[in-house]
């Protein structure tokens, strides 16, 4: 656990311009004196389901904009507010938290890389959407993901790319996006920061192979998919190590590249992981990159199995929950959806459309 009550240092780890970052490199909670409870699992009624972007009817991206607009409404240094939720990424991951808990005060916290990549952003959206919920009262408010697997869910979603709604700013809108990219809206799921110029059916088809990839060919063994062990003592694993688990590397990366804007210093906002959160785009993104940890043990290949290793059951970090405590949590709670009482809406006539996609 990071000691996120008393000791959190500027970020900057991994920002290359830090003069001319566009968003701040003071990314530390609002928290001094705050006392960390531990996690309880929710007892909602209800089953949040998180429902393709581009299948959102007009009542769920109303709320869904409406949530975000209230989010981005509060003072900024409010725990819920939408700039200390995209500083949460920047404080886990450029170097806003020491090892200090584990006796490593001089080395960094990083929870991408490793095996603490899916975990860490399983319980940041799971706070975020409970987040959501409770600003706009409706206690069964699910986020929606990005379905980038499936050809019609590739393009970036409607929703997020006008300017302005009905004359009012369009909550979902980030100014700090590759304009030309999110004109042309096929993704590119392989992306390494080159335009390939395909035309779209080949892009689609490219697409389904690179997540056959990333789920079968690549992710065929725990640590190949979770990413390699990362414990105290450990350094920070630099990015494109061996190490990064299938998806982190592959999908996961392109897309955060393909939608940050390469004429940013940093190629904020999506480029960078302290810019990361201030794209609502991010956290549809990560609700997609989250149901493909559901996706790869669904598939029930063997192989196909959570870490059972205590230093990763025992891992833990800090977030404000939807009621503004801060709380405790570990890996070891976030490996079950039931649990946790959201799941994803799946289209049962093609669970799998890329699994026929061999590369
Ligand atoms: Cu924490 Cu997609 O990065």
């Amino acid at each position: 656990t990071p000691d996120i009550t008393s000791i959190c240092k500027d970020a900057g780890a991994g920002v290359n311009d830090k003069e001319n970052a566009v968003r701040t490199l003071k990314c530390c909670p609002p928290s001094v004196g705050k006392t960390i409870k531990d996690f309880v699992f929710p007892t909602d009624n209800k089953v949040r389901m998180r429902w393709p972007a581009h299948t959102g009817t007009k009542e769920q991206v109303d709320k869904y904009r409406a949530a975000i607009q209230a989010m981005r409404d509060l003072p900024d240094d409010h725990p819920h507010s939408f700039v200390s939720q995209a500083k949460i990424h920047c404080a886990y991951c450029n170097g806003g938290y020491t090892q200090v808990d584990s006796g490593f005060p001089d080395i960094d916290i990083q929870i991408h890389n490793s095996w603490l990549f899916f975990p860490f952003h399983r319980w940041y959206l799971y706070f975020y959407e409970r987040i959501l919920g409770k600003l706009i009262k409706d206690p069964d408010f699910a986020l929606p993901f990005w379905k980038w697997d499936e050809p019609a869910g590739m393009p970036i979603p409607e929703m997020f790319v006008p300017e302005k709604i009905d004359g009012k700013p369009n909550s979902l809108y980030d100014v700090y996006r590759d304009a030309n990219h999110i004109k042309a809206r096929i993704v590119d799921l392989d992306y390494d920061g080159k335009d390939k110029d395909i035309p779209d059916k080949q892009q689609v088809l490219c697409n389904l192979s690179t997540v056959y990839r990333d789920l079968v060919r690549n992710g065929g063994d725990t640590l190949s998919f979770f990413g390699g062990v990362y414990v105290a003592g450990d350094d920070p694993v630099a990015n494109g190590a061996q190490s990064v688990g299938s998806v982190e590397a592959g999908s996961h990366t392109a897309v955060h590249r393909w939608v940050g804007d390469p004429n940013q210093p940093n190629n904020e906002d999506m480029g960078n992981f302290y810019s990361a959160g201030y794209d609502p785009a991010f956290y549809i993104h990560h609700s997609n990159v989250d149901r493909m940890w559901k996706l790869w043990k669904e598939l029930s290949l063997p192989g196909h199995v959570d870490p059972t290793e205590t230093d990763w059951l025992n891992a833990s970090y800090v977030f404000y929950d939807e009621n503004e405590d801060l709380v405790r949590v570990y890996n070891k709670d976030s490996v079950s959806l039931d649990k946790l009482k959201y799941n994803y809406i799946e289209n049962s006539k093609e669970v799998f459309p890329w699994r026929n996609s061999r590369p």
